[in-house]
């Protein structure tokens, strides 16, 4: 059991999950990761959210212990996601007298995943609606696709804090030993990486409130100087490059595109590229790939030609950069194929469908292993890349 004051009346009641292979059955999530929940106390007391079904028992408990003898009176959900909408039907059924407060959007939704109908016990909410608890109120804010199209956040005006849904949420349980920046970028990237208009919108509603703590749906509180957090989220929803440096994602099938990938990195270095972040696309976490393309400036794809395509991972790698709307940054590319290299053809015809992509010249070809021809090559696309 542990519950943690957010302040002397909002408490933490989330739970870690350090046991999940996949959070959301692709995203490896080496120290765990957390689904939280906060209760605000006063003459009402409303929950805001609940957990994953795979934290329900521990999440139950936290509740009673924050409660302490109490019954909840609402149960706010700002996000139908399983991950943190997988104990509203048993809240509902162990508390018959608590509401559920949501917007329509939701609400038309539940069905979908729960058998309970809790339409006679919902209070529908809509932008700006407020909702009091006595010394507290509450007021909705929708924020459509952030990260589903039902998605609101909830901003508490006494003590100013912004119950943000998935905004401001990041990999990892409470306890990790790590720094936001990092594990956020790689949540936001791969989650919500997509709807960058629909954070900005957000972005533009959070300026006009006073906020002390960022409540989110994953990962840690945030307080202090916020303006640290809401500058990433700039950064990242407005798809600018946060830093300079060199992304090499290969995918390679018997190893001698990953050495001319390799031997690509090597000269950039020595030519003074402030930085080189190296990925095999079938070996390394291509989400961490995906989050550092959009974290630098200029990126390197290296491809085999396989099956008159692109080597699997490549594939792949490419269709979550074109989902993620990766876009303004400056692309090599290095191709590979032992008969009829297709490889770089294939890359330049899905960069073209990305706004602002600036290719770097040449695009080095390789026929099976590099030659004097394809070395020279890799010179001039080092010096291309660093001028
Ligand atoms: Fe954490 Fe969109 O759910």
């Amino acid at each position: 059991m542990k519950t943690i004051n957010v302040t002397d009346t909002v408490q933490y009641i989330g739970v870690d999950d350090k046991t999940i292979d996949l959070f959301e059955s692709q995203y490896v999530v080496p120290n765990g990761v957390s689904y939280n929940s906060y209760v605000i106390l006063d003459e009402k007391t409303a929950v805001m959210d609940s957990v994953d079904a795979r934290g329900t028992k521990e999440w139950f408990a936290n509740l009673e212990h924050a409660l302490d003898g109490r019954t909840p009176d609402y149960l706010v959900v700002n996000h139908l996601e399983p991950d943190h909408a997988g104990n509203i039907q048993r809240f509902m059924e162990k508390y018959p007298k608590a509401q559920l407060v949501t917007n329509q959007r939701a609400l038309s939704m539940l069905p979908q995943f729960f058998s309970m109908d809790m339409s006679g016990r919902s209070v529908v909410v809509k932008e700006g609606d407020e909702l009091s608890l006595g010394s507290h109120l509450l007021t909705f804010v929708m924020a459509p696709m952030v990260h589903w199209p039902e998605v609101m956040v909830t901003y508490e005006k006494t003590e100013k804090v912004l119950f943000s849904a998935d905004a401001f949420g990041k990999f990892g349980a409470l306890d990790a030993d790590e720094a936001w920046t990092c594990e956020a970028r790689r949540y936001f990237i791969n989650i919500v990486g997509k709807y960058g208009a629909q954070v900005q919108a957000l972005l533009k509603k959070a300026k006009e409130l006073d906020i002390r703590f960022i409540c989110p749906l994953h990962g840690p509180v945030l307080s202090g100087d916020l303006s640290v957090y809401l500058e990433k989220y700039d950064i990242w929803s407005s798809y600018r490059p946060e830093d300079e440096g060199i992304v090499i994602a290969c995918a390679s099938v018997h190893g001698n595109t990953k050495a001319a990938a390799k031997e690509l990195a090597a000269i950039l270095e020595e030519k003074g590229a402030k930085k080189v972040s190296f990925f095999d696309l079938a070996r390394d976490d291509m989400a961490e790939a995906l989050e550092d393309a959009f974290r630098y400036d200029k990126m390197v794809l290296a491809s085999t030609t396989y099956d008159a395509g692109l080597f699997p991972g490549m594939e792949s790698f490419l269709a979550r950069l074109k989902s993620k709307n990766y876009q303004k940054r400056t692309v090599g590319l290095i191709e590979n194929g032992s008969w009829a290299p297709m490889a770089g053809k294939l890359m330049k015809d899905c960069l073209s469908q990305m706004k602002e992509i600036t290719l770097a010249e040449p695009v080095v070809t390789i026929k099976s292993t590099l030659n004097a021809q394809s070395r020279e090559q890799l010179e001039q696309l080092a010096d291309a890349l660093l001028n």
